[in-house]
């Protein structure tokens, strides 16, 4: 059954090459979906060659641990590595066509990675956008072909989450639209489209969660209170596991965007950096990513609700 507003698939360009820009963690991520789901050729880039090498061998690992569980056979597992290319040389993008960013979370930042990038890529080459709830119609504004855009919102973890938050605009052409729906689908995800608002659907409610939570903190209730509280709704994860999975910058991140298109519904990010035992965790950790943050938090407030 077709997902509603999804054009028809006959208009979807193929697919045999696809570049994503970034060489991070989620980038790393999509990377491997991309080569073990669709099978093709997968470029990744980013600014300085260190960072590409840092990316590509980060695959290669999670590729091996695939193989060591047994998931993957030997065979199986070189292929997927022989698909994997690293490049700092942008022209590399030349015959992809999806080409998908996973770059810091800044309008500018994209804008201008996808302005150097289109230098390269064929007329009809498909971009796409990884934002979490920045407006993928302000991301296109600088493009020659603003309508080649889509938004294509993966969820952490990216292997895991079965769902993919298709955005468009109002250039957006049905080509691209149908083409992001049928690559969604090749990865195995449910495709939805949303509009294209701050948060887009499943940021604005998770936002609601995160904010609301670490707001309570703020007020006196303590965290592990809060996440007590949360534990019979029945969630895979409590709004501080969450905030750790996702890293608590993107996570302020988001809040922030929130804040600032509805300032009457959503608290800004202050709330989280009033945590200050998660502060002192996330100092740490420079990248924002502070794995098993809930469970050092449990530890610094150990005792404060009576466990
Ligand atoms: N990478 C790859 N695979 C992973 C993984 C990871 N980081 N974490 C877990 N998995 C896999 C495991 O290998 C396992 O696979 P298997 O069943 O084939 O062996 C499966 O997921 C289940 O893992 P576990 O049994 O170890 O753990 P749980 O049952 O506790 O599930 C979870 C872990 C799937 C992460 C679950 O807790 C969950 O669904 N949490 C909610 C996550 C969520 O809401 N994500 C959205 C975040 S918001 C976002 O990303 C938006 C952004 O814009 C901010």
């Amino acid at each position: 059954k077709r997902p509603v507003g999804a054009p028809d698939k006959s208009l979807a360009r193929k697919v045999t090459k696809v570049g994503i820009i970034g060489a991070g963690l989620m980038a790393s991520q999509f990377a491997l979906l991309f080569v073990r789901k669709l099978q093709v050729p997968v470029l990744i880039t980013d600014l300085d060659q260190a960072r590409v090498d840092k990316g590509v061998a980060h695959i290669h690992e999670e590729i091996g641990k695939l193989e060591a569980k047994g998931r993957l056979d030997g065979d199986a597992a070189n292929r997927l590595r022989a698909l994997i290319h690293g490049t700092t040389d942008k022209s590399a993008y030349a015959d992809c066509d999806f080409v998908i960013e996973a770059v810091f979370e800044e309008v500018g930042v994209k804008q201008q990675v996808f302005g150097e990038i289109e230098k390269f890529i064929a007329e009809d080459a498909i971009l796409a956008t990884n934002t979490s709830s920045l407006s993928v119609e302000e991301i296109g504004a600088k493009l020659a072909h603003p309508e080649r855009l889509v938004g294509f919102h993966f969820f952490n973890p990216v292997a895991v989450m079965p769902l993919i938050e298709i955005v468009k605009t109002p250039s957006t052409t049905d080509a691209a639209l149908s083409t992001a729906f049928v690559v969604a689908r090749g990865l195995g995800k449910n495709a939805v489209l949303t509009a294209d608002a701050p948060g887009f659907v499943v940021n604005r409610l998770l936002a609601k969660v995160m904010g609301e939570a670490a707001r309570a903190v703020y007020e006196g209730t303590p965290l592990l209170t809060v996440e007590k509280a949360f534990a019979p709704l029945g969630l895979p994860m409590s709004p501080f596991q969450l905030i750790d999975l996702v890293g608590w910058k993107v996570a302020a991140h988001v809040q922030d965007t929130m804040a600032t298109a509805f300032p009457d519904r959503f608290y800004a990010s202050e709330n989280f950096h009033q945590l200050a035992e998660l502060d002192q965790v996330v100092e740490k950790d420079k990248g924002g990513r502070v794995t098993g943050w809930t469970k050092s938090a449990e530890k610094v407030l150990k005792g404060a609700v009576g466990t």
